[in-house]
């Protein structure tokens, strides 16, 4: 583990600037630099870089954050990785935790795993173009195949001997531990070669290292296995590997999209054809882990069958796990006994992306229409039919898209929209309860209203009302802006009392009364973290791990007249000073408008409380504290409301 000394050391030396200027052109404008978003196509230049607030922003896409954020958005590299590039870019030294003696160990071994391993492809591929036996029958078959040279080369395809232990011996000679042999299932229990008169390919992981084999036969023998594989290793876990993203992985990112077929042959042909974005999940469907590995590059799926339907409609079940982790999913049918490898190698590259320009079609469109087209009149068939979409639909996390597909699928299953609507609802709210309960046992239901909440995303805030009258959030997020933006300053020299020890004093009592979820999670973290004796600085927020937070607080940095114009709303400027100057002013009226509002909303409350009182209610004690409370708010609200300037009453 990268020690957090080094983590705060890369992440005070990256200046932002330089670090996305290695990337893309950035040309002055004012105090901050502009240049076009690499995240999304764009003519003019909307994306920003601030120096003085060491962080990006892009006003089309919204992409936004710190030097780490930016390389591992525009790198795909996980966080720690992130802070390696930089501190190779800056010449940091990489201070890493201890390791203990078994985590070692456990090093050691997978290094000599991945070595044997290296060992065992030099040995199938020198095989192949080296050994009369290899060049005659494997090499012979690649090339009929139309595999060119360079591609077998690229692939580290290889050819496996018919002899008994000729690579086991080999191995041992080189002082390869038979343990790890077995391990990685080259050699069989009793010494002899697992893979025998097959040729071999070469399956890699994401960074290139060889962590598994496949031989395929080339005898008619039908007893023989078609394929044998690996076993699942320290190094080779098949559900988190695909065969050819290594090689595919740029080319997805430069597509945006990441096509699937079903075999290795398949991903060879495509990639030598110049369809490079193209992998395979070697024989079984699709696992999360490996759709993980997609998303990484690109959330565009499109997935090529085999023509044999019946095959289909088998693996249409698997898919819902692609829609679930919200993915675009597109799927075209090759015509009947195609494969992507026969029909590219029959047609060419050409005619094979006109084929699937013409054919591709939207999963859940494709899902319908096939289980649609044999159900005839059978109005049992076609509510099962129906249950079936319904549970894909349910599946899709976004409520936009879900909304579109189900207009779209009511037509083609002649349903009406709100009965549609209804059914899905109905699955999406038991999903999540599921969801909910089996992640914690004991936990209680959800509240209603939270569960539509999810459904339909409730507008923040009522139809009736005027917009600045239902809810606060305008107030709430003031507060967090000045927070984010000037918390770390100091208002009072002699007592070093900083802007959000300020607020956060002065929002205690509130606190519980805040509209909006994100803005009491913001100034509760701030509170913990001041506690702990740091404050959050600018770098806290904009590297911060929760994405809801860091996105608020470069949106709340983007713009320094940001909270300054949200006054207009309903309050005035206090001066006509800009808010780097004003900070402590604005930050102390921000409250007050805060607080007011408030109070506001619990003396409403109150007053009905107290009108609506029967007179044997007015006899309670309860009745009296209440009027005393009332009265207490009441000069409480005034004093405020002076001190504001406003008008309140
Ligand atoms: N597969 C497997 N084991 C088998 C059969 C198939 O692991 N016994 C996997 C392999 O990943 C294979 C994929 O399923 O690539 C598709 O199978 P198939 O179409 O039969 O094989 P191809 O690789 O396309 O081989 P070919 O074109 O040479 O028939
Ligand atoms: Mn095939």
């Amino acid at each position: 583990m990268i020690t957090q000394k080094t983590i705060q050391e890369v992440m005070n030396t990256a200046k932002v600037e330089e670090v996305i200027g290695d990337f893309i052109n950035l040309r002055r404008r004012g105090v901050n630099l502009i240049g076009n978003c690499p995240f999304h196509d764009e003519k003019t230049p909307s994306f920003t870089v601030s120096p003085s607030k060491n962080i990006y922003k892009c006003f089309g896409c919204g992409k936004g954050g710190d030097s780490v954020r930016f390389i591992m958005d525009h790198e795909h590299l996980s966080f720690p990785e992130s802070i390696k590039f930089l501190a190779v870019k800056y010449r940091i030294e990489i201070e890493e935790t201890e390791n203990t003696a078994k985590e070692i160990e456990n090093k050691l071994i997978t290094d000599s795993l991945y070595i044997a391993n290296d060992f065992a492809r030099d040995y199938f591929c020198d095989v192949l173009f080296n050994r009369q036996e290899g060049k005659s029958i494997g090499l012979s078959y690649f090339k009929e195949r139309g595999f060119r040279e360079a591609t077998i080369k690229k692939f580290q395809l290889g050819y496996a001997l018919d002899e008994r232990d000729e690579f086991t011996k080999k191995a041992i000679d080189k002082k390869f531990n038979i343990e790890h042999l077995r391990t990685l299932g080259l050699t069989s229990k009793s010494d002899l070669d697992f893979f025998r008169s097959r040729v071999m390919f070469t399956i890699h992981n994401i960074s290139g290292k060889v962590v598994a084999f496949a031989g395929r036969t080339l005898s008619s023998d039908k007893k023989q296995p078609k394929y044998i594989n690996s076993p699942e290793s320290e190094i080779y876990n098949k559900r988190a590997v695909l065969y050819g993203l290594y090689f595919a992985k740029d080319a997805i990112r430069k597509n945006d999209e990441c096509i699937l077929v079903e075999g290795y042959t398949d991903v060879i042909t495509l990639h030598q054809g110049g369809i490079e974005n193209v992998v395979a999940s070697s024989g079984t469907s699709l696992t999360k882990e490996q759709i993980r590995l997609i998303k990484r590059y690109t959330p565009n799926i499109k997935i090529i069958y085999d023509g044999d339907p019946a095959g289909v409609k088998a693996a249409l079940r698997g898919l819902d796990l692609i829609l679930e982790s919200d993915m675009n999913v597109k799927l075209v049918l090759l015509p009947e006994n195609q494969d992507p490898d026969s029909f590219l190698a029959g047609n060419g590259t050409e005619a094979f992306n006109a084929f699937l320009k013409d054919n591709e079609e939207d999963f859940i469109f494709f899902k319908t229409r096939v289980l649609l087209s044999d159900t005839g009149n059978d109005p049992i068939k076609k509510t099962i039919v129906i249950r079936d979409i319904v549970s894909s639909i349910a599946k899709i996390p976004d409520t936009f898209k879900r909304t579109l597909y189900i207009r779209q699928c009511g037509e083609m299953l002649d349903l009406s929209e709100s009965v549609l609507l209804n059914e899905v609802n109905k699955v999406v709210r038991s999903d999540a309860k599921a969801k909910k309960e089996s992640n914690s046992p004991h936990s209680q239901e959800l509240p209603v209203d939270s569960e539509d909440q999810w459904l339909n995303p409730k507008p923040v805030l009522s139809q009736s009302e005027p917009e600045i009258l239902r809810n606060d959030a305008w107030q709430e997020k003031a507060v967090c802006a000045i927070l984010v933006n000037y918390g770390h300053q100091v208002i009072d020299e002699t007592k070093k009392q900083t802007i959000s020890q300020y607020i956060l004093e002065s929002v205690q009592d509130i606190l519980s009364y805040f509209d909006i979820e994100l803005y009491r999670k913001i100034i509760e973290q701030v509170g913990k973290k001041i506690d702990s004796g740091f404050t959050p600085d600018h770098a806290w927020f904009t590297g911060h791990e929760d994405e809801e937070i860091r996105n608020f607080a470069i949106n709340a940095m983007s713009s320094p007249y940001t909270y300054a114009s949200w006054e207009k709303k309903e309050m005035f400027l206090q001066t006509q000073k800009m808010p780097d100057e004003n900070y402590v002013r604005d930050a102390e009226s921000a409250l007050l408008r805060l607080q007011l509002r408030k109070s506001k909303r619990v003396i409403k409350e109150l007053e009905s409380y107290l009108k609506d009182a029967t007179p044997d209610v007015v006899e309670t004690e309860d009745y009296g504290i209440n009027f005393k409370v009332y009265q207490v708010l009441i000069s409480q609200r005034n004093e405020i409301a002076e001190k504001l300037g406003t008008v309140t009453l």
